[in-house]
């Protein structure tokens, strides 16, 4: 009977494999270390604020993060700015005031969207990209290595081969993660922007930090909902183990009886 499960489960398992290998899916995806990956990985603080520089700094001259308000970067378990730092910063954006004019953001506005037609809005994008792909649907590279949307926004900003291609008049960037032409061009060159903590603001720095930034921005609860993931297991193995107990001793008098007779 094992035997017989174990050979059908090796032959599901090469047949949904086989084909994969001849498709090659995407681009190339590097697999970072994010300090949020794991059961128990939570954001760090520090790269989540120089994420958040790069973001303002570069990214947003052409995209948006109009999901995330401004006073959600003070959460505990997110970038935690500081409350006064937080209302200069959303200061600093323009919002539409729905008179059709414009007034400087509050802590209660969301970011702008984009101001660049066809770049994407960010704030969703690190759950919307996945890095890795199981082979057709099986999902075992997920299982091992998670989604890996912020490692395909790592490696699609690292990815520029520096090849250029014009295209009915427009410019397009050869890219790796990408997996070929994509028109947004290369933004990251080292020391870009200066970090106040004193990294060195390398290009895989500023990739990592922003990739870990939107992954925060599309899930700020990761950390809260894989502590109540924890207990919910705890849980249920305490549950498990008083029902086998409870089991045993409902069926004993029985089971003796059965010895006996
Ligand atoms: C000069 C404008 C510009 C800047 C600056 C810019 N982008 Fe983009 N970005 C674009 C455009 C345009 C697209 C759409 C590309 C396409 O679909 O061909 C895009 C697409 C993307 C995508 C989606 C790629 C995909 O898989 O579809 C990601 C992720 C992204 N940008 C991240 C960033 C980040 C992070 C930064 C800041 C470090 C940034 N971009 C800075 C213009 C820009």
């Amino acid at each position: 009977m094992f035997r017989k499960l174990l050979l059908s489960t090796l032959a599901v398992l090469s047949l949904g494999s086989a084909p994969a290998l001849a498709a090659g899916e995407g681009g190339h995806v590097h697999d970072y270390a994010f300090s949020f990956e794991g059961p128990f990985g939570t954001y760090d603080r520090a790269q989540l604020q120089r994420g958040l520089q790069v973001y303002n700094e570069v990214c947003s001259a052409c995209h948006g993060l109009n999901m995330v308000a401004f006073r959600s970067l003070a959460a505990e378990t997110g970038p935690a700015i500081e409350a006064d730092t937080l209302r200069a910063f959303a200061a600093e954006h323009e919002v539409e005031d729905g008179e059709g004019g414009y007034r400087s953001a509050e802590l209660t506005d969301f970011f702008p969207g984009s101001s660049l037609e066809n770049a994407p809005d960010l704030s969703l994008m690190a759950k919307a990209r996945a890095g890795f792909h199981g082979p057709y649907g099986l999902g075992i590279n997920q299982l091992i290595h998670g989604m890996g949307g912020p490692e395909y926004i790592a490696s699609f900003l690292t990815g520029f081969t520096g090849e250029e291609t014009e295209m009915a008049g427009a410019l397009f960037y050869e890219n790796e993660a990408f997996g070929g032409n994509v028109s947004m061009p290369p933004v990251l060159v080292e020391d870009l922007v200066e970090y106040s903590d004193g990294t060195p603001a390398t290009e895989e720095q500023m990739a990592q930090d922003v990739a870990a930034f939107l992954m925060w921005a599309a899930e700020p609860h990761l950390p809260q909902r894989k502590m109540w993931g924890f207990i919910g297991v705890l849980f249920l193995a305490m549950l498990a183990s008083l029902l086998y107990l409870t089991n045993k001793r409902l069926w004993a008098p029985i089971k003796n009886q059965a010895k006996q007779g």
